[in-house]
């Protein structure tokens, strides 16, 4: 089950995946198997319910995100509710995996009570105090707070009885810039392109990444061939980080 699957990095990750024989149920909000709005509640919960019918699932990729409004809810807890609501469908398999997509973004300092109340479960909380955030509030800075707390949110998760004590393998993949629709407000303005580029240089396969490249990280994470990787935030930026952050987790 893939979100977001109708575009970027989630349609080639679904491509890829029927390529190697997979059957793949897509959601989106249009152009998918399913449809569902995973920003609200409601849409959440829709999608959690049209993919019980189809019975236990071996992998949920939850990559369904981006955009300039709704950044908590859908980047943030409509990855989470995704992953949580599918759970017991995937503990059903034998060798289940799943997978959410965050982004380079989350390096950027962000505001640690509203990744807290992201992290409580707290929705309205979230919204509100990132709202009332004059540093943190705009569209890049409430971006980059979701993809954090879903980062440290699969940091929680991943090692716990009800993940990796069922088998299931939990991950993230965290893209550099990559030639998608989300991306285009950055490649199509060659201002923009050059100041990003010059901010988080990829000096490995180039700037911006292709989403197929994207889709081969996530699909290993997903494959029962992934027997022992579980927590992990495995950057798929070209050497991004690595340039930006260095040996400082390691001192
Ligand atoms: N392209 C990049 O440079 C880049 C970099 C880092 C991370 N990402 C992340 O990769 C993921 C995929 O993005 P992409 O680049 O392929 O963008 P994209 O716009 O091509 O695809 C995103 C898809 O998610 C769907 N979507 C958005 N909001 C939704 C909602 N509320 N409910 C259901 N579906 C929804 C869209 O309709 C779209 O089909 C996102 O989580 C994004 O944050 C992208």
């Amino acid at each position: 089950m893939v979100t977001g699957s109708a575009s970027g990095i989630g349609a080639a990750t679904t491509a890829l995946l029927r390529e190697r024989g997979a059957e793949v149920i897509g959601c989106d909000l249009a152009d998918a198997e399913i449809r569902a709005d995973l920003s609200t509640p409601d849409g959440r919960l829709s999608l959690i319910e049209q993919v019980r019918e189809h019975g236990p699932i071996d992998a949920v990729l939850a990559v369904a995100g981006g955009g300039k409004t709704g950044l908590l809810e859908t980047n943030y807890f409509g990855a989470v509710a995704t992953l949580e609501g599918l759970r017991p469908l995937l503990a059903q398999r034998t060798a289940p995996r799943a997978v959410a997509v965050s982004s380079t973004s989350a390096l950027a300092p962000a505001n640690e009570q509203v990744v807290q109340a992201c992290l409580d479960g707290d929705e309205a909380a979230a919204v509100h105090l990132l709202g009332q955030d004059p540093s943190g509030g705009g569209v890049a800075g409430g971006y980059g707070v979701a993809k954090r707390a879903l980062n440290r949110w699969v940091r929680r998760a991943a090692p716990t009885a009800e993940w990796a004590g069922a088998g299931i393998a939990l991950n993230v993949v965290a893209p550099g810039v990559v030639d998608t629709p989300a991306a285009a407000y950055i490649l199509t303005d060659p201002e923009v392109r050059k100041a990003v580029e010059t901010a988080a240089p990829q000096p490995f396969g180039g700037f911006p990444g292709r989403p197929e490249w994207i889709a081969e990280t996530i699909c290993w994470l997903a494959s029962a061939d992934n027997r022992f990787v579980t927590g992990q935030i495995l950057f798929a930026d070209g050497g991004s980080e690595a340039a930006a952050v260095g040996d400082l987790h390691w001192q």
